[in-house]
């Protein structure tokens, strides 16, 4: 699958894309520092351009012939969005969306932050990729139920061409993995660092209160001082915790991280620290790499300045959780994947007084025709019995099987039809995921 990456940063994205199976064709992005950081480790394809010259950057895109868009447009101003202001890097997500318009690839992937998806610039963008022709899936996930050792939830938008909104969410929250991915999981057992804190330096003698219910007390090694390895601090943005235990997820990182504890903190630490702030190690510009999904390896020397490095590393989509949504995305690509039947037909389906061995055939035949299809699901239903006409195989099946299966995919798109016009409140899947 060719892929076009918009704002790639210092390439989390494109990393992930690749290790799923795609193929990065083209890469943009205007900051020098990122690019650098980009071709050095990832390719010659990436090109310096402002994405929101969209007559200049579309164009550039349409040779390249992508087969998918992907992009994590800047964030930083839905910091705001609580107060509805949004400012002109939010703009950055229409010109994402103007561009997919224009170039019309069959896929796009765009990631964003969760509060996005209350923007006025995601309603906008939305409905530009509406009305150009995608159904679209949109989801918050937790990124560390997808290998990732942060609790960043994000949000993913995937569109495709003709489809059904909605087409994609039920196997991206099937690709979770079993449990979330831990601080040591990523870091391993030794996770080293330096103890460059001392809470008297700022005269603070009490980063321990002891009235905490359920806190045990220090152990031996935790007031003389030494790391016992199994604790990290992660500075908090905007207030919270500091303190982390290995076995646990980080927070979602960003840029200031990994700075040690401000005075502050030192001076009012959090309740809820398991050991005393002052004795444990804080995480170290390689660990943050590696947390968000970076190889050991990867060379981020092209960079002037440690700062620069910092925002990459904050900037990236997890390579983790690009190479699970680029899987998910590969495989219904290749048809590999079949939507499941939402149990909501069959109650449908009894309601309209069809039931028994019946209903068992209209299912079966849907799933057939959904597979024969590769498993996509058509926003319209005239397109749909096309497609099906001209899927491989289709021709051969006995007229009664055709005509069984296009009564099922009928049937299916009655369904949805009667949903959009008693609209229900679903409810999110597993307790994880806000679906829309
Ligand atoms: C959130 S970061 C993307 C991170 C990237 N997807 C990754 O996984 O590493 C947003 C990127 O957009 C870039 N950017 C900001 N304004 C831009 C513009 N007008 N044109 C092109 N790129 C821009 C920034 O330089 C930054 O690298």
């Amino acid at each position: 699958m060719r892929v076009v990456d918009l704002f790639c940063g210092a390439g989390g994205l494109s990393l992930g894309s690749m290790r799923a199976g795609m193929e990065i064709v083209g890469a943009i992005d205007s900051w020098d520092a990122a690019i650098e950081i980009y071709r050095r480790n990832i390719g010659d394809h990436v090109r310096h351009a402002d994405i929101r010259d969209v007559v200049a950057v579309a164009p550039m895109v349409m040779d390249l012939r992508p087969i998918l868009i992907t992009g994590g447009p800047p964030c930083q101003d839905f910091s705001t969005a609580g107060l509805r202001v949004e400012g002109e890097r939010a703009e950055l997500m229409t010109a994402f969306a103007m561009t997919v318009a224009v170039v019309r690839p069959q896929w796009c992937l765009m990631e964003n932050v969760a509060r996005a998806q209350k923007s006025l610039t995601w309603a906008r963008s939305r409905e530009i990729l509406k009305r150009a022709g995608y159904g679209i899936t949109e989801i918050v996930v937790d990124a560390s139920w997808y290998g990732v050792a942060q609790t960043r939830k994000r949000l993913i938008v995937v569109g495709r061409r003709d489809e059904a909104d909605g087409f994609l969410a039920a196997e991206i929250d099937a690709a979770r993995q079993a449990r979330q991915t831990t601080i040591r999981d990523i870091l391993g057992e030794d996770i080293g660092g330096q103890i460059d804190i001392h809470p008297s330096r700022y005269g603070c003698t009490a980063d321990w209160p002891t009235d905490v219910p359920g806190r045990a007390p220090r152990t031996a090694s935790q007031s003389s001082g030494v790391s016992d390895q199994q604790y990290i601090f992660v500075r908090p943005f905007g207030g919270g915790r500091g303190v982390r235990s290995i076995d646990e997820p980080a927070p979602a990182l960003v840029r200031t991280s990994r700075e040690p504890p401000a005075p502050g903190y030192l001076l009012n630490p959090s309740r809820l620290d398991l050991v005393p702030v002052s004795q444990v190690p804080h995480l170290s510009q390689q660990q943050t790499s590696l947390l968000q999904g970076f190889p050991k390896d990867w060379d981020w020397s092209p960079a002037r300045r440690v700062r620069d490095i910092d925002q990459m590393i904050a900037n990236a989509v997890p390579v983790a959780l690009a190479e699970a949504i680029g899987r998910v995305i590969l495989a219904r690509h290749r048809g590999e994947s079949v939507p499941a039947t939402a149990d909501g037909f069959s109650d449908w389906l009894k309601a309209q007084g069809v039931g028994g061995q019946v209903l068992r055939n209209r299912r079966h035949a849907l799933g057939r025709a959904r597979r024969l299809l590769g498993g996509r699901l058509y926003a319209d239903i005239g397109e749909e019995l096309r497609a099906l006409e001209e899927a491989n195989g289709f021709a051969d099946l006995s007229p009664s099987t055709r005509s069984d299966l296009r009564a099922a995919l009928r049937m299916h798109a009655d369904w949805k039809a009667s949903k959009k016009e008693e609209p229900v409140r679903r409810k999110a899947p597993r307790g994880h995921h806000r679906q829309v």
